[in-house]
This record gives C-alpha cells, sequence and structure tokens, in this order.
C-alpha cells in the first residue's frame, strides 16, 4: 500500500470513533482530509462539526457537512485529526499545515482525541519533524533569538500566514527528550501564541496505518 492508501484506510477506521448525534471536531491536513471524505458518508448521524482550520471547514461544507463555530458548541465529544509525528506515549508533533493553533483549541475542548496517521510518523524521539511555533509577526525576531538560547534553529517559514494572521516559525535540530516541559517553555516565551507540541494534552488513542492494516495504541 502506498503512504496516500495506508492514510484513508487509517482515516476510514476512525468513522468507528464518531459519536452519533454530537459535534465532531475535525483536523487539518491530507489524512484529515480522507476522514472528512469518510464521515461524508454518514453525514445524517452527527450533528455538525468544528473545523480546525478555513480548509477543513470549506472541504466539510463542500460534502453538505454542517460546520459550527466553536462559541455556539457546548461540547464535541471526539476530535479526529492527523500529526506530524508520535512517540509512544502518544505525544504529538503537530502544525505542518500550519494550522495548529486552532487543532489546539479544538483538542482541548474535546472528550477525546483520535489521531490518525500513517506508520511513518511513528518515532522514538519527536523532533526529526521541524516543531511549528505560531508567533504574533511583530514578536517573530525576538522569538526567533529565544529558540536559539533553548537549542533550536528556528527557520521562518516564508508567505505563510495562519488563519489566526500570524506567522510560523519551524525549529530544526531539536531532539524533544522532554515533550511537556519544551511545550511549557515554549508557550512562555512572550509573542508566541502556541507551539505545535500536543504534549500536555496527549492524543487518547493513536489509530496508526501499517501494511498488516490499522494498529491502534491507546493512553
Ligand atoms: C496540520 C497538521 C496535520 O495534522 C499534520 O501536518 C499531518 O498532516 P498530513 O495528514 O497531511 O500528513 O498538524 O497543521
Amino acid at each position: 500500500m502506498t503512504q496516500d492508501e495506508l492514510k484513508k484506510m487509517v482515516a476510514e477506521a476512525a468513522i468507528e470513533y464518531v459519536v452519533p448525534d454530537s459535534i465532531i471536531g475535525v483536523g487539518t491536513g491530507s489524512t484529515a482530509n480522507c476522514f472528512i471524505d469518510a464521515l461524508a458518508s454518514i453525514k445524517h448521524k452527527i450533528n455538525g462539526t468544528v473545523a480546525s482550520s478555513e480548509a477543513s471547514a470549506e472541504r466539510l461544507k463542500s460534502h453538505g457537512i454542517e460546520v459550527f463555530d466553536l462559541n455556539s458548541v457546548n461540547e464535541i465529544s471526539v476530535y479526529i485529526d492527523g500529526a506530524d509525528e508520535s512517540d509512544n506515549h502518544l505525544h504529538l508533533v503537530k502544525g505542518g499545515g500550519g494550522a495548529l493553533t486552532r487543532e489546539k483549541i479544538v483538542a482541548a475542548c474535546s472528550k477525546k482525541f483520535v489521531c490518525i496517521a500513517d506508520e511513518s510518523k511513528l518515532v522514538d524521539v519527536l523532533g526529526e519533524f521541524p516543531l511549528p511555533v505560531e508567533v504574533i509577526p511583530m514578536a517573530r525576531s525576538f522569538v526567533a533569538r529565544e529558540l536559539v538560547k533553548l537549542g533550536g534553529r528556528p527557520v521562518y517559514r516564508d508567505g505563510f500566514v495562519t488563519d489566526n494572521g500570524n506567522v510560523i516559525l519551524d525549529i530544526h535540530d531539536m531532539s524533544i527528550v522532554d515533550p511537556r516541559k519544551l511545550e511549557k517553555q515554549l508557550n512562555d516565551i512572550t509573542g508566541v501564541v502556541t507551539n505545535g507540541l500536543f504534549a500536555i494534552k496527549s492524543a487518547d488513542v493513536l489509530l496508526l496505518g501499517t501494511q498488516d492494516g490499522v494498529k491502534k495504541l491507546e493512553k
């Protein structure tokens, strides 16, 4: 199976976690897109969705799936989204698509976070994939200097603006041995909106698409 086929397989497996008659949180990226396409076939069973990006909202609407503003929703039963990396503790690196802040907000509001990924995303130590940090534009250089002090090599994602009007610094060359500590340290830098580590609140379930089928890791 190709990587795209693995993503489709794992996205379809996540349909089992969709809670009928509830609001579903929907992530961003190519794996989340496969999930949106699968969700379309059971859209009559749910009350609607909250999307973690404008792109996902557009795709959901194109399937005739209702998308709510988070402020008008009391509860999200489950959040389903991809990741750039996961370790065995279900700590994640996310934000390759630049939607990390809204992803973190929707994940925080959800009762359960089911992460869907192909097997290439499972790693022993996080950090080979550059860690995205969303930054208020005027603080970009200051934050970059602070990231260097923490041992990283920040690279400005040139020409990219988040759905929130901010910029992204991707931290290269950082082996993340203590993800919870680093997540907090990065968020404590003035000018940082949030970072792509999902460790303080990790995924609850990781569905991995492998050549031997879908494997499930749980906290
Ligand atoms: C977007 C994300 C995505 O979940 C992550 O980049 C994985 O994307 P893909 O499913 O395309 O591999 O965090 O901000």
